[in-house]
C-alpha cells in the first residue's frame, strides 16, 4: 500500500534518503494521533478503541482500520487466566506493549498502568509510564481513578505523555467495588461526573467510562470538551472500547449484558481444531501436497 509513494515522486530510486523520507512522511500521514482522535471527536465521527496483547492481534486489528489499539490489563484475565487485573506487572505490560507496537503500522497505541505501578509516589509513578512509553512503545498511558490521580495525570501531561483516563467499573479496584458492577447510579453520579472534570483539568486526553448507566455517560460526555469511550456506557459516548477476545467471541462464557460478540471464534476454532486432530488420526493429513518429495 505504501509503495506507490515510493515510486510516485522523481527519480526516488536514485536518492534513496529522499525516498526514505517520503516512505516515513506517508507513514507518518497515515499514522492516528492524539490530533486525528481529536479530529473524529470534533466531527462526531466514533472513536473505536479495541484491545490487542500481542504482534498478530495488532496487525489484524489494525489492517482493520481501527482508531486505537488499548494493551488493557485485561490481559489479565484473557492472556494469564486469572481473575482480576490485579496480579499484571510493569513488565508485562511492558513486554505485550512492544508486541503490540511492532504489528503496528497505523494505530494509536495506549497502555495501562497496571496495579501497583502508580499510586505509590509519584516519582515513581512517572518513572514506570516512562519505562512503558520508552521500552513499550506506547503512545499514551491509561490509568484508573478520578481527582486523586489529578496530579500524577497533570505531571505526566506536563513532561509530554499523554494520559486516557479510566472511571466507572475501575477493576483495579474490585475488591474496594465489592464486584463488577454497574457504577455511578444515584448519589455517585455526581462524584463521576466531578471525577472526568477532574481529569480533564489535569490534562488528559480522553476518558474511558465502564459499565456506567447512559444517561450518566451522556452527560458527562456532554459536560466534557475530551472524548469519552465507553464500555457497557450506551451508544452517546464519543467512542468505543472492547477487549478483542470479547468482541470476537473467543470467550464464549463470559457475556455480560453490555458485550456482543461479533464472531464466534470460540466455536470456530473448537471446529477447526477438531478436523485437524480428526485428520491426523486417520491419517489424512498431512497428504501428498502437504508433504516434501525426496
Ligand atoms: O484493560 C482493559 O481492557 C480495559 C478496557 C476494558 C477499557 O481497561
Amino acid at each position: 500500500r505504501l509503495l506507490p509513494a515510493l515510486h510516485s515522486g522523481r527519480n526516488t530510486r536514485t536518492q534513496p534518503s529522499r525516498a526514505l523520507s517520503l516512505f516515513t512522511l506517508n507513514v507518518m500521514s497515515q499514522q492516528k494521533t492524539l490530533r486525528s482522535l481529536q479530529k473524529n471527536y470534533q466531527n462526531g465521527v466514533p472513536i473505536t478503541v479495541v484491545t490487542a496483547y500481542d504482534a498478530t492481534f495488532a496487525r489484524l486489528l489494525d489492517d482493520a482500520g481501527v482508531d486505537a489499539l488499548l494493551v488493557g490489563d485485561s490481559l489479565g484475565n484473557v492472556i494469564q487466566g486469572h481473575a482480576t487485573t490485579l496480579p499484571v506487572s510493569l513488565e508485562h505490560i511492558i513486554y505485550h506493549t512492544a508486541a503490540v507496537a511492532r504489528g503496528t503500522r497505523h494505530a494509536h497505541i495506549v497502555a495501562d498502568m497496571p496495579f501497583g505501578s502508580y499510586g505509590a509516589s509519584l516519582d515513581s509513578s512517572i518513572h514506570n509510564a516512562m519505562r512503558i512509553m520508552a521500552e513499550g512503545g506506547a503512545h499514551a498511558v491509561k490509568l484508573e481513578g478520578g481527582q486523586e490521580q489529578a496530579e500524577l495525570v497533570a505531571r505526566l501531561v506536563s513532561i509530554g505523555i499523554p494520559v486516557m483516563g479510566h472511571l466507572g467499573l475501575t477493576p483495579q479496584s474490585v475488591h474496594a467495588l465489592g464486584g463488577f458492577h454497574v457504577q455511578g447510579r444515584g448519589a455517585a453520579a455526581e462524584k463521576l461526573k466531578a471525577d472526568a472534570l477532574a481529569l480533564q483539568q489535569a490534562g488528559a486526553y480522553a476518558i474511558v467510562l465502564e459499565m456506567v448507566p447512559r444517561t450518566l455517560a451522556n452527560d458527562v460526555t456532554a459536560a466534557l470538551s475530551i472524548p469519552t469511550i465507553g464500555i457497557g456506557a450506551g451508544n452517546g459516548t464519543s467512542g468505543q472500547v472492547l477487549v478483542c477476545y470479547d468482541l470476537l467471541g473467543l470467550n464464549d462464557t463470559f457475556k455480560p449484558k453490555f458485550l456482543k460478540h461479533f464472531a464466534h471464534l470460540a466455536g470456530d476454532t473448537r471446529q477447526a481444531v477438531k478436523a485437524y486432530i480428526d485428520e491426523v488420526k486417520a491419517r489424512t493429513w498431512p497428504d501428498d501436497a502437504h508433504s516434501f518429495e525426496s
